[in-house]
């Protein structure tokens, strides 16, 4: 799946319930507060991206939602991601974090809600119905108008079953970690066949894989850095790339990847790179405040 219907970062993934969403998106995680991430965001939407993507855990949505209204984007013309944190699971709970996180990003509407991670095992006997409960709260809220699409993240193939025995509204997208050298490939087919758009975040290994040599060299191939071939990747395996930077050339640089094609045969030796630039994160075994109810 060599090709992509796009040409540019604005151009969309339709999500399963129509709601478009553009391709290529800016993340936002560890961007800090004091300004950096209000000045990011206005930045990031300069250069060009309408597609921005926060958490409650980051700590950072008031200053996603000034970074917007100061940009002078028409709030319509941005989709904005933001999640729910582990510790607001529950179906009251989670209709009380969608109120903070509306009131935090100072709009009415969130484009897009994920759970952060699933309810596992290790956690609770109980995990399936505690994601089915806080899933039921983000069915609410998108019934509600107060969300356009809801999803998951971190989720493996046996959370997100485990849901839809449950749901009403089948999830439209799971963010997962994804970058050469760890692409969970199996997981990111398994959503493919459901219908789930996938997410990458970390896209570049957290910038981990960037100073590998035969990514490098790949790269150089096709006349790009390392983080260019990194977000193309993401785009020729039909998943979304949320890359971050703070940096303005940075931020401009990670969007120009519509003028190359990574080749069948790169697209491979990308898919069975060796593990590198791993988080460490797994939703069985994420670290303890990932997983703390
Ligand atoms: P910086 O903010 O200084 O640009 P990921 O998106 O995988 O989490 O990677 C983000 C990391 O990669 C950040 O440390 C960021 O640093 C760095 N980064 C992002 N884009 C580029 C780029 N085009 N060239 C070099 N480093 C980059």
């Amino acid at each position: 799946m060599s090709k992509i219907p796009f040409t540019k970062a604005t151009d969309c993934f339709t999500l399963s319930n129509g709601v478009k969403i553009p391709c290529l998106g800016y993340g936002t995680w560890q961007t800090p507060n004091g300004g950096v991430t209000e000045k990011c965001v206005v930045n990031a939407i300069n250069a060009g991206y309408r597609h921005i993507d926060t958490a409650f855990i980051y700590g950072n949505e008031q200053e996603v939602g000034s970074g917007i209204r100061l940009s002078g984007a028409a709030r319509s013309d941005i989709f904005l991601t933001t999640k729910h944190w582990v510790t607001e699971r529950g179906y009251e709970k989670t209709l009380a974090a969608v109120e903070t996180s509306l009131k935090n990003l100072g709009t009415d509407y969130i484009d897009l809600y994920l759970i952060h991670w699933p309810c596992v095992q290790k956690i609770s006997e109980d995990w399936e119905k505690i994601n089915a409960d806080t899933w039921r709260g983000f069915e609410r809220a998108y019934k509600d108008g107060k969300i356009r699409a809801i999803g998951v993240s971190n989720f493996q193939k046996k959370h997100i079953d485990a849901l839809i025995k449950y749901a009403e509204v089948k999830p439209m997208v799971n963010q997962l970690e994804f970058h050469p050298g760890y692409t969970q490939l199996e997981n990111v087919r398994a959503m493919q066949e459901m219908g789930v758009l996938t997410e990458a975040w970390s896209p570049m290994g957290s910038g981990a894989v960037l100073k590998d040599e035969r990514l490098a060299s790949l790269a150089a191939k096709y006349g790009v850095s390392v983080s260019q071939l990194c977000v193309r990747f993401a785009l020729q395996e039909n998943v979304l790339p949320l890359p971050k930077s703070t940096n303005e050339n940075r931020m401009a640089q990670n969007m120009k990847v519509f003028d190359f094609e990574i080749s069948e045969e790169d697209i491979s030796e990308l898919e069975s790179f060796p593990l590198l630039g791993f988080s460490g994160f797994m939703p069985e075994d994420a670290p303890a405040d990932a997983l703390a109810e």
